[in-house]
């Protein structure tokens, strides 16, 4: 595995620097102040092939790589989060199951949609079930050739302005027996059943609507059912397996925030006089600094080998062990990067005329969105134990039964 950038690929961050540190960078302020969608951003990354990277040749994208894609997101992200989220759901997730999963139709389908610009929504979480996202209760009934869908999302991204929708939901047959979980497509504004709830004011990335979504009989003909490789039984696991390249691009979001404050505290260093000298003559400084770049530069390694995971091991996606101790680790060392940038800006860190309040607020959403730093440090634990580790009463006693049974029979043998 080498880290080493392609020319092609340093051409990619060369362009994206180009459209991130102009235009994006200009409207940075305007989008978290007016909380509107940055379509003018949407269109400067349509136009210059940074929506849909991932998808293939044969369905008209340029079929590049999740490496390539989060190169794109860390540099828009130093400039404006919002839109350097908007490029990781444009390029992973939702996208990325249906490229992979999708059938023919699908595939053109969503496509279409997002090389022309839309950021489609993941459905996953809901008010019972966020960090238990396997306790949904959204569920999909059977009817004839469709399914009706029934049930309430909340904190979807996007909600309102995306296009394309990849639900999440429990299967249930005519005969109203579990199937497992299952994605459904469905497209704004096509489907009835499909209604937009409240608006979450949230304390950063406010470019981004965070909305509810309620199904209201909402109706998914057959073909728009995203069927896992291993069928319903097993869906969750495999639409979760897909979920890890957007773990990967949320760690990269975080990266991307931390290495603009990073470098907006580099430069006010260097200006900024106190006692007579710059403040980057002071020691306390020079190491607050060293610490932010070997924070970066490790988190940057972490993410980049976690991209590159994707499509060995048999999976098209990046490690879950890998993406999940990427973001673990880039969300946290983004919290302290961000944080300490502010503190030497003094008094200006805190004031919104200046962009480090807004970095730190846009920065503090990466260890909840998308798995808590303390879930993913489960799943961490889970695959370096080898161990499963049901996190329900009755997951874990059932476990420790079977432990008991097991070592009992063993002694009588
Ligand atoms: P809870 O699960 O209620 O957790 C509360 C606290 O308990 C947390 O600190 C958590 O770490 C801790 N906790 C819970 N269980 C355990 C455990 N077993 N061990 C240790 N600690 C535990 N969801 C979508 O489906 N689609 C989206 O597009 C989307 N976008 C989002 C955007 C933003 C800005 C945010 C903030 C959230 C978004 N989410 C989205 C939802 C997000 O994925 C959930 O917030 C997250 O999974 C946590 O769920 P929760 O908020 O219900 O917290
Ligand atoms: N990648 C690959 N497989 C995954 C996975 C991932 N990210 N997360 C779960 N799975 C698999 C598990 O390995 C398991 O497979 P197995 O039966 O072969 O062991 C199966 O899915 C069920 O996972 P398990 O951990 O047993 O599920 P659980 O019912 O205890 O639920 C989760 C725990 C998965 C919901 C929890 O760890 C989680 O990820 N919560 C955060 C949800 C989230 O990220 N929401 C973001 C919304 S945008």
């Amino acid at each position: 595995m080498t880290f080493n950038l392609t020319k092609d690929q340093i051409e990619i961050q060369q362009r994206a620097r180009q459209i991130a540190s102009t235009l994006v960078a200009e409207n940075a302020v305007e989008v978290d102040k007016s909380e509107q969608y940055p379509w003018d951003n949407v269109k400067a990354l349509t136009d210059a092939g940074f929506v849909g990277m991932t998808i293939p040749k044969e369905y008209g994208g340029p079929g590049r790589s999740f490496l390539e894609a989060n190169l794109v997101v860390e540099e828009m992200a130093a400039y404006c989060g919002p839109t350097g989220r908007i490029a990781v759901e444009a390029n992973m997730g939702a996208i990325s199951a249906v490229m992979h999963y999708g059938t023919d139709f699908q595939k053109r389908l969503a496509a279409e949609l997002v090389l022309a610009g839309d950021k489609p929504a993941i459905c996953i979480t809901e008010p019972d079930a966020g960090s238990a996202a396997s306790q949904m209760t959204t569920r999909a009934d059977k009817r004839g050739d469709k399914y009706v869908i029934n049930g309430k999302k909340h904190w979807i991204t996007g909600g309102g302005v995306s296009k394309l929708h990849l639900i999440f939901a429990r299967v249930f047959d005519e005969n109203n027996v579990e199937l497992g979980i299952g994605g459904f497509l469905a497209i704004r504004g096509e489907a009835d059943g499909l209604k937009l709830g409240a608006r979450e004011p949230t304390m950063g990335l406010r470019g981004i609507p965070e909305t509810e979504l309620l199904f209201e009989d909402l109706e998914v003909p057959e073909n728009m059912v995203l069927m896992p490789p291993s069928g319903f039984k097993r869906g969750f696991a495999d639409l979760m397996n897909a979920y890890n390249s957007q773990r990967v691009g949320a760690g990269t979001v975080a990266l991307g925030l931390a290495v603009g404050a990073y470098r907006n505290a580099l430069e006010f260093a260097k200006e900024r006089e106190q006692f007579g000298r710059p403040i980057a003559e002071f020691q306390g400084l020079q190491w607050m600094l060293a610490d932010m770049s070997v924070q970066i530069e490790a988190a940057r390694s972490l993410l980049h080998k976690a991209a590159l995971s994707a499509g060995q091991n048999g999976s098209p996606f990046p490690d879950p062990t890998l993406a999940a101790q990427g973001k673990i680790f880039t969300s946290e060392m983004a919290l302290k990067v961000t944080n300490d940038a502010l503190q030497m800006f003094g008094a200006r860190g805190y004031s919104r005329n200046y962009p480090m309040e807004r970095l730190a607020r846009d920065a503090r959403m990466f260890t909840i969105g998308g798995g808590t730093a303390q879930i993913l440090r489960t799943v961490v634990a889970s695959r370096i134990l080898e161990m499963k580790l049901p996190q329900t009463r009755e997951g874990f006693l059932q476990m420790a039964e079977r432990e008991a049974s097991k070592k009992s029979l063993q002694a009588a043998e």
